[in-house]
């Protein structure tokens, strides 16, 4: 890396992730992007950008997915993910009361026995996919539930997500428009329903007004609705997917977890740490800022690299390996600051029966013959689009 600009897209194409993050936080822990962003890299700076909201605005989240008002969403953006503080609590306070320690705790059996069933479905000693057989339909239905859609539309939630982030298997633009209009149309229709009759979930609460919160549009709540079913469903997948691929790597791993599941709390923050489902979050600086002897002029974007600043060498020995019981250090993965992931522990609570449900019942794991498929590299998320593996 010259002086200069980096090239990141290059770079990773070129050395590929572990040996480009380790070149920034050597060379370029803050520097600009060829294609107009700055990168921050390091623990510390990304850590203080996130707390920084006056200064760095989420505006910058809103990216060019379906957000053109000539789109097929109609402009329909990512509502409280894109705005900032004093909007941003308000918007924050109506997903609240879903989230609070006692609503996931009330989840539990719930979350559990949808693993296990998944779980039992598992052949044993065959190849399976387990994004297929566990990682996917798992999340999907947890927050179908939440929101208090009825189970047979869980397939279409994968569907319309990955035509989202842009990850569908059927690569014509055409098929994609249409899956993003029907989309739209399912959440408007549902959005209408909960607002005139009301019930105990997600939707429900985002339609209905109290003396604290204006009514939302159908179209912010349909935007509520996409942030919801993609944030609740394709980083939780991911998370499981890069943790099974680890263990698949290391049979002893699955071995240790087996002896001593207390050991599944620990593997599950490593996993966030070292493939961090979202790689990446942008913000736009609002004013001149300097950090570290480099100044971010005023309204520039910044990329925050959470990928590289959980593999900082400064709070991590060896940050680029796998270690199943490293000491626990606090990661960026859930974000931090004022939007810090909201489903951060539901997350958790779903890896984890999911993968005490596979401890429980299978004594070992091995990669099948198939190669697993990464999504798109280079993106904002990491993790598999399948993922072939034998539990046995
Ligand atoms: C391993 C799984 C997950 C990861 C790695 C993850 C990651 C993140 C990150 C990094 C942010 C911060 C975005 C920002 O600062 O701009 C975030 C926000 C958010 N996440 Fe998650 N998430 C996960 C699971 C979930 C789940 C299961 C849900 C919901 C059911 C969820 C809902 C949200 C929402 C609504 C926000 C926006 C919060 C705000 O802007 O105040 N996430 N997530």
């Amino acid at each position: 890396m010259a002086d200069g600009q980096i090239d990141l897209q290059g770079g990773l194409r070129r050395l590929g992730k572990d040996a480009l993050i380790a070149q920034l936080h050597e060379e370029r822990p803050l520097c600009r992007d060829v294609n107009g962003f700055w990168v921050a890299s390091r623990f510390d700076d990304v850590r203080a950008i996130l707390l920084d909201h006056a200064r760095f605005s989420s505006s910058a989240m809103a990216g060019g997915r379906g957000g053109r008002p000539d789109g097929p969403l109609g402009g329909i953006g990512f509502p409280l993910l894109t705005d900032d503080p004093p909007r941003h609590s308000v918007l924050r306070g109506l997903l609240a009361k879903a989230f609070t320690p006692a609503a996931m705790e009330a989840m539990r059996p719930t979350i559990e026995r949808l693993a296990k069933n998944l779980a039992a479905a598992i052949p044993m000693g065959r190849e399976i996919d387990v994004v297929e057989a566990m990682t996917s339909p798992l999340p999907v239905a947890v927050i179908a539930g939440m929101m208090g859609v009825p189970s047979d539309r869980a397939m279409d939630f994968k569907r319309w997500s990955n035509a989202i982030m842009g990850i569908q298997d059927n690569p014509f633009e055409g098929e994609r428009i249409r899956m993003l209009m029907e989309l739209r149309a399912y959440f408007t229709a549902l959005a209408a329903e909960r607002r005139a009759s009301p019930g105990d979930d997600l939707v429900s609460a985002l339609t209905q007004s109290s003396d604290t919160t204006e009514v939302l549009t159908d179209d912010q709540v349909v935007g509520f609705c996409i942030l919801l079913m993609i944030a609740g469903n394709e980083t939780t997948t991911n998370l499981l997917g890069n943790l099974i691929n680890r263990i698949a790597d290391e049979p002893r791993y699955w071995a240790a977890l087996r002896d001593d599941p207390g050991l599944i709390d620990g593997a599950i923050e490593e996993s966030l740490r070292i493939d961090s489902p979202a790689q990446m979050l942008m913000r736009r600086a609002t004013a001149d800022v300097a950090i570290g002897g480099v100044t971010i002029p005023a309204g520039e974007p910044v990329m925050v690299y959470l990928a590289s600043a959980n593999r900082d060498p400064t709070r991590w020995g060896d940050p680029a390996s796998f270690e199943l019981a490293r000491e626990r250090e606090r990661h960026l993965a859930f974000g931090h600051g004022v939007h810090t992931c909201i489903g951060a522990p539901l997350a958790r609570m779903e890896a984890k029966a999911a993968m005490s449900a596979l401890v429980d019942r299978f004594s070992s794991v091995a990669r099948g013959r198939e190669q697993g498929r990464r999504l798109p590299g280079g993106g904002l998320l990491f993790g598999f689009r399948s993922l072939p593996v034998v539990f046995g």
